[in-house]
């Protein structure tokens, strides 16, 4: 059976789909059999961040009033043969797929997959209780700005009630020239609001940015950063991946003063 991981965040935009997309990836590529699910209905964009939109023939709407098969709306990766991801549909979905349809058709593809990644959408309302429903694992993104932190200590609070295996951290876009020069949050000191363990640390990088329908450099920072957030999910550790380090030191400060005159 497949471990069934949704990505959440509370506020919208901090990184919940790339964070999907390149998890899928990873695991993907350690061989893994893996499918990543679009459950932003309406709001759907995880086709698009994995460069699968122009073989979107079918969506989950369609698998439920029954114009095609699950495996016939499932979309293979073109670089990967254990990747899918299976999209979410247009924005009538919403209130036509209710949380238990969801729940039973990511139980089916949990008997063939070793992981169902499940990209939620942004916000405490039905998408979100959906979502969770289907999960038993759940990685809570968050940025380091207060109210990205907030809006996750909300949906952490609302996650306590679903008695999940597993709530994980996900602090994605830090700075670590702006860490060391006070003016953003440790990660740990975010840990420490939140009360719960961090996965990952993510760098913010323009190579994330620019990304978007293509493959994350293989030599970039943010690589490195979620290769050890992976290797955190797999093995069930806490290491955390330190985004200060290049700018430590007398070269490291070099570096983040010409990064803060820019
Ligand atoms: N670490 C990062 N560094 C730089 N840009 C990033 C990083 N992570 C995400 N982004 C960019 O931030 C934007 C929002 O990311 P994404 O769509 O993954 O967020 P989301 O939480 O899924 O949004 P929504 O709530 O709308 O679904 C995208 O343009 C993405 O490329
Ligand atoms: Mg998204």
């Amino acid at each position: 059976m497949a471990r069934k991981i949704v990505v959440t965040s509370g506020k919208g935009g901090v990184g919940k789909t790339t964070v999907t997309a390149n998890v899928g990836r990873m695991f993907a590529d350690l061989g893994y059999r893996v499918v990543l699910i679009d459950v932003d209905f309406g709001l759907n964009n995880l086709d698009v961040v994995l460069g699968l939109e122009s073989s979107v023939n079918y969506d989950m709407l369609d698998v439920f009033e029954g114009r095609c098969r699950l495996k016939q709306a499932l979309i293979q990766d073109k670089k990967r043969k254990n990747l899918y991801v299976l999209p979410s549909g247009r924005i009538e979905a919403q209130s036509l797929i209710t949380g238990q349809n969801v729940k039973l058709l990511i139980e089916s593809l949990s008997k063939i997959f070793d992981f169902c990644i499940i990209d939620c959408p942004a916000g405490i309302d039905v998408g979100f209780h959906r979502a969770l429903s289907c999960a038993e694992e759940v990685l809570v993104v968050t940025t380091p700005t207060l109210t990205s932190i907030r809006d996750a200590d909300k949906v952490i609070n609302i996650i306590k009630s679903y008695k999940l295996d597993k709530v994980g951290l996900v602090v994605n876009r830090a700075r670590g020239d702006l860490i060391l020069s006070n003016k953003m949050l440790y990660p740990l000191d975010i840990k420490e609001i939140l009360k719960i363990p961090i996965i990952g640390v993510l760098p913010e990088e323009d190579s994330v940015f620019l990304s978007v329908g293509k493959e994350l450099y293989k030599k970039c920072e943010s690589y490195k950063a979620y290769k050890v957030m992976c290797k955190n999910i797999l093995n069930d550790k806490n290491v955390i991946y330190d985004v200060t380090s290049k700018y430590s030191g007398f070269f490291g400060s070099i570096k983040r003063s010409i990064k803060n005159c820019l």
